[in-house]
């Protein structure tokens, strides 16, 4: 018998998950506390365009990967990725999604643009310095053929 119990509870790896989703729940907390505190235009823009598809139960029924705090783009070196996906959408339906990243490029402004990325970058990746040049970037990004 106990050696079939050892067998079994080898299977459970919760233990060598459990460091990885403690860092994730205290990613997920320190950003859920400064979007609150957060009261500027990108804040209303996410919440108005973006916070169904990334946020609670609708993040489960249309996002594959909506936590944005826990995406890598946000805590990148440029703000290269998510202005791209911003502006052009993710074309192809993520796997097991309902649903795709919709593009921007013809809905939100430049300037609406870096509200809402400026508050992806302060909110959901607390600690890392706001992105320089996030006008040129955008505008840049924007004057590219795009897919
Ligand atoms: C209709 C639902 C929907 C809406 C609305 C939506 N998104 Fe998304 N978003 C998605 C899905 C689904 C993905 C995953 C795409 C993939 O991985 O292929 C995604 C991906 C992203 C990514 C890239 C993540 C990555 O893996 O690189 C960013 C950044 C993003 N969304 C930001 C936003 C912002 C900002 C808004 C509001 C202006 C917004 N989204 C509105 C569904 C949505």
């Amino acid at each position: 018998m106990q050696a079939i119990a050892h067998y079994i509870a080898s299977f459970d790896t919760r233990q060598s998950t459990e460091p990885v989703q403690a860092r994730r729940q205290a990613v997920l907390a320190a950003a859920a506390t400064q979007q609150a505190l957060d009261a500027g235009e990108g804040a209303r823009i996410y919440n108005t365009a973006c916070a169904a598809c990334h946020e609670g139960e609708g993040a489960h029924l249309y996002g594959a990967r909506p936590q944005l705090a826990l995406n890598s783009n946000v805590w990148a070196k440029t703000p290269d990725n998510v202005v791209n996906v911003l502006l052009n959408g993710a074309p192809e339906p993520a796997h097991g999604s309902a649903n795709t990243m919709p593009a921007y490029r013809d809905l939100l402004s430049d300037r609406q643009i870096v509200e809402v990325v400026s508050y992806l970058r302060r909110t959901m990746a607390p600690g890392e310095k706001p992105w320089p040049n996030l006008p040129e970037r955008v505008a840049a990004l924007r004057a590219l053929a795009h897919p």
